[in-house]
């Protein structure tokens, strides 16, 4: 008989935003050990102790990492202890005039991009220790325009749609680079849409949103803790279904845009 083994500790990024609260609700609702990864305090500990009330699972902690600095994604993964068994990555953010981090690297590359890569190599070591493992990037149907001369808009005028889209067409090529780099150690690592929700980051983008929290926190939760995500590894997903990504097939695209990616790594 085959064993199926259930993820029991899981970390999410993003996890006082509108999807990624709910991603992390969800997860304690089934019961898992859940780490929020926040940059703001007071936030991070309301939300903890909402999920807490709401679930009766009082295993729900709190990380303050700013993911837009790579030195603290480090210091997290240095600091961790014990196995993970599940990482979704779902913090972004879409500033309306460019920004840059403390580390001079413009802000949604960053954070969009540069985080879920960081967060992933920095703990694939303890991803590979609590194999099976799983690594859910959230990204979005709303994706494209990536230029590899210009990842950091230095040249093109900056516009946040422009560069919300570019990162989210990253996170969907880097989601294949990762997981053939990752196939045989027990690590799958798959991209989602959450859905379209009313939040800060939508309504930075000009848009709402029709689906609720939960509903957008669906597929990211299915795929980090539902068979298909354990079985499959580098697609692309929307409303619970494995949908083509027309970013997944150029190889050369997808091994370069990684190599530029890993050039910002300090991890
Ligand atoms: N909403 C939609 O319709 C939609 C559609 C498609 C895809 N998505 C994807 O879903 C994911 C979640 O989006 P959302 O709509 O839930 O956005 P949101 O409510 O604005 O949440 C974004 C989260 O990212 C965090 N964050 C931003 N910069 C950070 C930093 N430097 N360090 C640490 N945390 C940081 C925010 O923290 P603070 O709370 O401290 O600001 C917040 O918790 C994103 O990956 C997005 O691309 C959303």
């Amino acid at each position: 008989m085959q064993t199926v083994h259930q993820p029991t500790i899981a970390m999410v990024t993003g996890a006082t935003g509108a999807i990624g609260q709910a991603i992390a609700r969800q997860l304690a609702e089934k019961g898992l050990h859940v780490t929020l990864i926040a940059r703001n305090e007071a936030k991070a500990r309301q939300t903890a102790d909402r999920i807490i009330h709401q679930t009766g699972n009082p295993h729900v902690r709190v990380e303050l990492v700013d993911l837009s600095r790579q030195a603290e994604i480090l210091a997290l993964a240095r600091r961790w202890e014990g196995p993970l068994h599940v990482l979704v990555n779902n913090a972004a953010t879409a500033p309306r005039t460019r920004q840059e981090t403390p580390e001079g690297i413009e802000m949604q590359f960053a954070v969009n991009v540069l985080s879920y890569l960081g967060m992933t190599l920095a703990f694939a070591g303890i991803l590979k220790q609590s194999a099976p493992a799983r690594v859910v990037n959230v990204a979005s149907y709303w994706a494209g325009d990536l230029d590899l001369s210009d990842l950091e808009f230095k040249r093109r005028p900056y516009r946040n749609g422009t560069a919300y889209r570019q990162s989210k067409q990253a996170n969907r090529m880097l989601t294949v680079a990762l997981a053939e780099r990752f196939q045989n150690d027990g690590i799958t690592v798959n991209a989602c849409h959450p859905g379209d929700v009313n939040s800060t980051l939508s309504n930075s983008l000009g848009f709402g949103g029709s689906q609720s929290p939960d509903e957008g926190a669906r597929t990211p939760v299915w795929l980090a803790t539902g068979p298909i995500g354990g079985q499959v590894t580098g697609k692309y997903f929307e409303h619970l279904r494995q949908t083509p990504c027309r970013f997944a097939t150029d190889r050369e695209a997808i091994e370069a845009l990684y190599q530029v990616c890993l050039g910002y790594l300090t991890i």
